[in-house]
């Protein structure tokens, strides 16, 4: 799978550890940055960059990575299209792909640790969307998208 990658500053260790996990299991993975801690970043400006390329399909899913993972998935819900979750347990991390086709997963830097972490992506990666009934509500979400996207 292709998988974009973004932080803030706050969260750029813990976006490198994902990558370099994922990477391991032969995932191809992009870096939207920022580089280093040193350079700060705005979690919605990097948001905005890998749910608009999830949209586009320049890549297939995405992990975004902040403080609390909160202000990630707030921005990044907004571009339509998107499904992003917060995570701060495996479970979700697979339930949000099962049930909500979640297309990004976001995660707290300050809230789980690195090894917890990767349990939590590996949960997200090896999870199918079960279509369904689940289909039929995430529909609901993407109209309630097209409602207030009509101006
Ligand atoms: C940055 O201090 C912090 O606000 C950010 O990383 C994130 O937690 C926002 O949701």
């Amino acid at each position: 799978m292709r998988i974009g990658f973004g932080s803030d500053h706050a969260a750029v260790d813990m976006k490198a550890i994902l990558m370099e996990h994922l990477a391991e299991q032969g995932h191809e993975c992009v870096d939207f940055g920022p580089e280093s801690a040193e350079q700060r970043t705005d979690y919605p400006d990097k948001a905005l960059e890998v749910a608009e390329a999830v949209k586009t399909g320049e890549i297939d899913k995405g992990v975004l990575c902040c403080g609390t993972g909160i202000g990630m998935a707030l921005a990044a819900n907004k571009v339509p299209g998107i499904r992003a979750s917060v995570c701060g347990d495996p479970f979700s991390a697979e339930m949000t792909v099962r049930h909500n086709n979640a297309n990004i997963i976001t995660i707290g830097a300050r809230v789980v640790g690195s090894e917890l972490a990767k349990m939590i992506v590996d949960s997200f990666f090896n999870a199918e969307f079960e279509g369904g009934r689940h289909a039929r509500r995430v529909d609901k979400i993407t109209a309630i998208e097209e409602k207030y996207s009509k101006g």
